[in-house]
């Protein structure tokens, strides 16, 4: 018997439906992917459908040569390098959470697989819908362990990537500045050089820790210097840094040895001005002058800027150019009102947070 519509009916302008039919043998490979993929079935089909609503071309602006959710669903695997910011979720790009959305599956490295690494909470942060899958990285430099799980981390990428998969691979700050991505990376492009690499940039630690104490980095011909610091690190590349009135000096991985640092910086007469910021954006978060700061060590996520001493044009010497009144003690994102140093620190990146310990934050903010 034919189906009538109901006269009603006839004159409704659209009809709107939020469920679907899917056949038993779809069903069933969405499950497989689900499973795979470490998303729920429900996440696989809105990212579906937001494809193919993304996709879809403003009305007579476009000729077709060829459909694009099609041709956005071919496998094209590739590995791609997201940088996450410092630690601020409201400092990921949107370029970032756009890769996030669409990568086949994201994996962030941890120290411990069962805690939450820094990168993956920024996820959570910005997008809490996606799946984060955590691989085992070792941190500490020499010995088998490390390169041990850089192997499996890559033999576990390839499998992805050999299934078709664009795999994300998120990190704090910049993928391509001191990054475990890049140390992967390598290792995928050793298995599978015609795998394209890819990266999405990060905004670093020292652009948040300028920003928020008011420092003009560089301008005119001075110069801005990179240097590592962290133990065993060669003490003359910070001391021919500061040796140089003109280059603005951001120090890494120095917070371990930041009496030692500031011993060197007086040492050049480069101590005034110098700002620290530590964990910057995470819980714990302080900045402070280094000069107020120095009796101790910080934790291993700490940064130093040490501005240019700028010569004005009427002679006057300027050794902490602020643009703004620094805000040390107050601007870092939560630290204490006493700027006193966070317990329980965790020593390394991808250093891990206990579950709950952004919320803490928040409830203290
Ligand atoms: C292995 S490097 C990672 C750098 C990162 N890829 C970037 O682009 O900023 C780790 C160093 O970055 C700096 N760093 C990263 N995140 C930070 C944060 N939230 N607060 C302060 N310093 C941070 C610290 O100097 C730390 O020792």
């Amino acid at each position: 018997m034919p189906y009538v519509v109901p006269y009603a009916n006839r004159t409704a302008p659209s009809v709107k439906k939020t469920s679907v039919y899917l056949p038993e043998a779809l069903k069933a490979r969405l499950a497989a992917v689900a499973m795979r993929s470490g998303r729920s079935e429900a996440q696989l089909v809105r990212l579906a459908v937001e494809r193919l609503v993304d996709a879809e071309p403003v009305r007579g602006s476009v000729v077709r040569t060829e459909d694009p959710v099609v041709r956005r669903h071919r496998p094209e695997p590739a590995l791609v390098g997201l940088g996450m910011g410092p630690g601020d979720p409201g400092l990921v790009t949107a370029r970032t959470v756009a890769e996030l959305r669409s990568a086949d599956r994201v994996l962030a490295p941890s120290t411990d697989l069962a805690s939450i690494g820094r990168a993956e909470i920024i996820v959570r942060e910005v997008a809490p819908d996606v799946a984060v899958e955590r691989v085992g990285f070792v941190m500490e430099v020499g010995g088998g362990a490390r390169s041990s799980a850089l192997t499996a981390a890559a033999e576990r990428v390839v499998v992805a990537l050999d299934a078709g998969e664009r795999v994300a691979f998120v990190t704090l700050g910049d993928p391509n500045v001191y990054s475990t991505f890049s140390c992967l990376a390598e290792e995928v492009r050793a298995r599978r050089p015609e795998v394209p690499i890819e990266t999405v940039p990060g905004i670093m630690a020292f652009q948040d820790l300028a920003a928020r104490s008011g420092t003009v980095l560089v301008d005119g011909d001075e110069r801005l210097v990179l240097v590592p610091a962290r133990a065993g690190s060669d003490r003359g590349v910070l001391a021919a840094a500061a040796a140089d009135p003109t280059a603005a000096i951001v120090i890494y991985k120095g917070g371990g040895r930041l009496p030692e640092v500031a011993g060197l910086l007086a040492e050049a007469d480069r101590l005034d001005g110098a700002v620290l910021g530590e964990l910057l954006g995470l819980p714990g978060a302080r900045m402070a002058a280094v000069a107020d700061v120095a009796d101790r060590p910080a934790t291993y996520l700490a940064t130093v800027l040490v501005p240019p001493v700028r010569r004005h044009a009427d002679g006057r010497v300027d050794r902490s150019p602020r643009q703004t009144a620094a805000r040390a003690g107050r601007g870092a994102g939560g630290p204490g009102p006493d700027g006193a140093r966070p317990a329980g620190e965790a020593p390394d990146e991808p250093g891990q947070v206990q579950p709950g310990a952004r919320r803490r934050r928040r409830a203290a903010s």
